[in-house]
């Protein structure tokens, strides 16, 4: 049985199975550039962020009516629950799809209406974090927050992802201020493959989470505050692995991050692309780095613990 847990760091977008992305593909009639679903699979083969962001923005083009991003996202929903996930805090990229004309409606009511049933269908409690895109300008990241005013009922906070290098924190310092502003939450993408200073930025931007975090190693000042701070990190080893940030699982930081005191859980990222779900992650965390069941325990706890959820649910689930 798969220990119950939350999952706060997962794309939609990046659950899209290559199956599904032939089924969408058929039915809005769009011809893929991959003749079948080995021959899609096959090119999963990444050398950095780059190259898998590449192919994600590019598949994202069979996404185009509500009905295809509520398959997408009960499809999710659905293995989350096999892998024991009880709370899941979803990221989605407006911006992958309102600059293919698709309205920030159709993404968001499409997700919704498989949000609106996931307690009832899955067991699984839901929010919704909007992810600005670090490699468009932040005015554009301004204009998507304002697309979303009318949906802000619906979503708990705001993130930063997509390529990191070159693009650090503080270009997003007033979109992150006016988001605060609206009442959400913030979160960001912070060194994955940028530097540990894109971590210290990332928390002057006000974030209360840091997504991946795991360059704060390189930096002994910043990780002792995190420590101190209970600051969580949403580590992701199987994306850590395919998108080479660590070069095997058995290199992986994790045990040394939760030795170092910080809080620290296991996520899936984009589980389509990497290769397992999130259970698939503390399973080959336990086999790899020989994580027992009480470690893997507390990774689990932390999980509920890091979560957006109010006090009395996070008791109630941890
Ligand atoms: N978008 C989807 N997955 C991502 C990742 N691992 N890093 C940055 N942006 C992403
Ligand atoms: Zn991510």
């Amino acid at each position: 049985m798969p220990l119950p847990k939350a999952e706060l760091h997962l794309h939609i977008e990046g659950t899209l199975e290559p199956e599904l992305a032939f089924t969408l593909a058929h039915r809005n009639g769009i011809t893929l550039p991959y003749t079948t679903v080995a021959d899609l699979r096959a090119a999963y083969d990444f050398t950095d962020l780059q190259s898998f962001l590449d192919l994600y923005y590019a598949l994202t083009d069979v996404l185009r009516t509500e009905a295809d991003f509520t398959d997408l996202t009960r499809a999710y929903l659905t293995r989350a629950a096999a892998q024991g996930v009880r709370h899941a805090e979803i990221f989605f990229d407006p911006q992958a799809h309102t600059a293919r004309g698709i309205t920030m409606d159709t993404v968001v009511n499409g997700i919704t209406a498989a949000l609106d049933t996931s307690e009832t269908d899955h067991g699984i409690s839901t929010h919704l974090i909007l992810c600005f895109l670090r490699d468009r300008p932040a005015a554009e990241a301004m204009d998507t927050l304002d697309a979303a005013r009318p949906h802000l009922d619906r979503i708990i906070g705001v993130g930063l992802d997509s390529a990191e290098v070159g693009h650090p924190p503080t270009k997003f310092t007033d979109v992150f201020a006016a988001a605060r502003e609206a009442g959400l939450r913030l979160v960001a993408h912070a060194g994955e493959e940028g530097p540990a200073d894109y971590i210290r930025q990332a928390l002057d931007l006000g974030v209360e989470r840091i997504d991946h975090g795991i360059r704060c190693l390189d930096d002994p000042d910043l990780l002792a505050h995190l420590a101190a701070t209970r600051t969580p990190l949403t580590v992701c080893p199987l994306s850590n692995v395919r998108l080479r940030a660590v070069d095997t699982l058995a290199d992986h930081p994790l045990p040394a991050l939760m030795d170092a005191g910080l809080l620290v859980t296991v996520n899936s990222d984009d589980p389509a692309y990497f290769g397992g779900y999130v259970d698939d992650n503390y399973r080959a965390l336990a086999e790899h780095l020989h994580l027992d069941r009480e470690r893997l325990r507390t990774l689990a706890r932390n999980s509920f613990e890091a979560s957006f959820l109010p006090r009395d649910r996070k008791d109630a689930l941890i």
